[in-house]
């Protein structure tokens, strides 16, 4: 399968979404990622269901919602009403995971699981066949422009194998810091989709920093 880019609208220039949003139509990247936070369980409040809904508007190519809230079974519906594709919740923010995964494909959309920095990769052990899609957070969650955590490419590596040992069809995701100097490496340990914000809309070509990112 080929790498999937999904470069992250936190980036983006809010004050022109429209034009940026009409870039990434037009250029080869795969996926909207968009990040939802609620200044609870990040320390940070990036935008809501507004600012959403105008995205979506222009928006031609799937929308991958990464949710960085506490509580997140409160706004499965909402987020399936407003159009998400894959709809990813963070592992530490759910009591009852399963319950929400089931809730999310319920609702018709993929269900994602986020990990942050600190959280092995074998606590998904028991669910992993019930995911579509991990995150494997590379900076601690809450703000763009951080830099790459190094022992995310070991997580990649023990997330890929327990993968294939649960027979999972589950995609690995990376998201914080990814840039075309670390995405070959986290491509040869599994990764199926690289996350760029700075990467990419902070370039003079950002169309060439997504095309940069897939040639890895
Ligand atoms: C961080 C977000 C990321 C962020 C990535 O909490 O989940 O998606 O926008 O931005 P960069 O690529 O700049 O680290
Ligand atoms: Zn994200």
């Amino acid at each position: 399968m080929s790498i999937i880019i999904a470069p992250s609208i936190l980036a983006a220039d809010f004050a022109n979404i429209e034009r940026d949003v009409n870039m990434i139509n037009e250029s080869n990247a795969d996926w909207f990622h968009i990040d939802i936070m609620d200044g609870v369980f990040v320390p940070n409040i990036s935008f809501g269901m507004p600012v959403l809904k105008a995205i979506q508007k222009h928006a031609k190519k799937p929308l991958d919602i990464h949710l960085m809230i506490v509580d997140p079974d409160r706004y499965i519906e909402t987020f399936a009403a407003l159009g998400a594709e894959i709809l990813t919740i963070h592992f530490e923010a759910c009591n009852h995971l399963h319950r929400s995964l089931q809730k999310i494909k319920s609702c018709g959309m993929k269900a994602g699981v986020a990990l942050n920095p600190h959280t092995p990769v074998n606590n998904l052990i028991d669910i992993i066949r019930d995911i579509d899609l991990v995150c494997l957070m590379s900076v601690n969650p809450g703000f763009g422009g951080q830099s790459f955590i190094e022992n995310t490419f070991e997580k990649v590596k023990q997330l890929k194998k327990l993968i294939k040992d649960n027979q999972s069809s589950s995609l690995i995701e990376i998201d914080g810091g990814v840039t075309n100097k670390n995405g070959s490496e986290l491509i040869s340990n599994g990764a199926d989709v690289l996350v760029a914000g700075s990467y990419i809309f902070s370039a003079k070509n950002p169309k060439l920093n997504i095309d940069l990112l897939r040639e890895n």
